[in-house]
């Protein structure tokens, strides 16, 4: 199955608008006359997304920088209104932004974002033709408590309930586990596979396994250069969401680079 790899920076509540441009402008020179065969997606946070859409834009004659796309890192499941510091999914696509990050562990544990709230956004994103990567993930406490495939089950069924095929085809999944985000250590490989198999089994059980088999599955929490290629390798791995190590352009470029490498 083809599914292009897909490498996102998130970058959390990291670089304004002058670190935006510093980033963007050294990452364009690293990348030029590399032709990675893979999707490259920034999150910014939100006041920088007009500053990234225009340096993007202007950049375009980079080779590669058109393969570049831009992420929101949460949007609101309502339209607009009396939502004090939300931020509407219509605004996002008004700064050419395609992908939205939703489901974040982030999200959900220190703001209490609970699967139906994440269901609701990403329908909403879907209105407008934003794309889902919709993180997934089990804290250490439930994979060591042997809860790992109800726990995912659960958040795949109810981040997805009454999400069409065709949505569903738009959408990334993000698996993240909480135990390996910001804390150095990585799944080992053979566990992220085997973690990614069932999430697809369990794409298939809900889509079947034609449309589970073209959904793209990132793996996040703690990527780095040095680990990227081996977890790329993996038959069920297609990408990475990367926090820490997408803050330098150096160890972003090489995470791609040295992902793309299989
Ligand atoms: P990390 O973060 O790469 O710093 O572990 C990943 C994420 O939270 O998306």
């Amino acid at each position: 199955m083809n599914r292009k790899p897909i490498f996102a920076a998130n970058w959390k509540m990291n670089k304004g608008v002058s670190e935006t441009e510093d980033f963007i402008k050294s990452f364009l020179s690293k990348i030029q006359g590399q032709d990675f065969p893979a999707e490259i997606v920034i999150a910014p946070p939100f006041v920088s997304l007009p500053k990234l859409a225009d340096l993007l834009h202007n950049a375009n004659a980079v080779q590669n920088a058109h393969a570049i796309q831009i992420a929101a890192q949460n949007a609101s499941q309502f339209d607009a209104g009396a939502y004090t510091g939300e931020v509407s999914v219509v605004m996002l696509r008004e700064l050419y932004v395609h992908y939205v990050i939703l489901g974040h562990s982030e999200r959900r544990s220190i703001y209490g974002e609970t699967d139906a709230v994440i269901n609701a956004k990403i329908k909403k994103a879907r209105e407008v033709n934003l794309k889902p990567i919709f993180c997934i993930g089990e804290t250490l406490e439930e994979r060591e408590g042997g809860k790992l495939e109800t726990v995912l089950r659960t958040q795949i069924t109810e981040g997805l309930k009454d999400v069409s095929e065709k949505d569903m085809l738009e959408t990334v999944i993000a698996y993240e586990p909480v135990w390996a985000i910001g804390t150095g250590v990585t799944a080992t490989s053979e566990q992220a596979q085997e973690t990614h198999a069932f999430v697809r089994s369990v794409l298939a059980d809900l889509y079947g396994a034609d449309i589970a088999a073209r959904i793209r599955i990132q793996y996040g929490g703690s990527v780095k250069p040095g680990n990227a290629a081996e977890l790329m390798a993996c038959p069920d791995i297609d990408g990475a969401l990367i926090g820490g190590a997408s803050l330098e352009p150096q160890s972003f470029m090489e995470i791609i680079r040295n992902g793309c490498a299989e």
